[in-house]
């Protein structure tokens, strides 16, 4: 397994939208596995294609300590096809976007379609941390980050923060 290099905050590759995979093979696993592991380097609790320069629709996450605890699971193909009208609002980051933590108002339950590894199609339902989570990495691949979900009010308390973050980008 191989730690790949999580893109940062003015990265253009973030605000692409991912392809929908099609090939289950052994590259989506082995894509897979190295998210995994980059997630895990980086100790984050989800992580999307875009992230790691890969424009397919694939997602890891990890569960511990959430309903579905202990479980690091693949979503190829995500989908949100249940939002409840009941939302929750707590606080997200994301390791895209180092430093900057800000609340985000996020349905309290969702149901989640899409595909395992090996293209055999799956439904998870969740609440509470895991649907944020769910949520999150599936906006990532539709090239959506958690700082758009904010007011133009709470955005202007981060700007400066993402504006240096645009500049070390830029330079790079
Ligand atoms: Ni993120």
């Amino acid at each position: 397994m191989t730690v790949l290099e999580i893109r940062k905050y003015g990265d253009p590759i973030l605000r692409e939208r991912a392809r929908t995979v099609t090939v289950f093979d052994e590259k989506l696993a082995r894509l897979a596995a190295d998210m995994m592991a980059t997630m895990e380097a980086a100790n984050g609790v989800g992580l999307a294609g875009n992230q790691v320069g890969v424009l397919e629709r694939v997602f890891v996450a990890d569960m511990a300590g959430f309903e579905l605890s202990g479980k690091k699971i693949a979503v190829v193909n995500p989908e949100i096809v249940f939002r409840s009208p009941e939302e929750s609002v707590e606080e997200e980051g994301c390791l895209s976007i180092p430093g900057v933590y800000a609340e985000v108002r996020r349905p309290k339950k969702i149901r989640l379609a899409g595909q395992n590894l090996k293209g055999e199609k799956m439904e998870l339902e969740a609440e509470d941390m895991a649907a944020r989570v769910f949520c999150h990495e599936t906006d990532h691949l539709n090239g959506v980050l958690f700082i758009d979900h904010l007011t133009a009010l709470e955005r202007d308390l981060l700007k400066g923060k993402l504006a240096e973050m645009r500049r070390k980008a830029a330079a790079l």
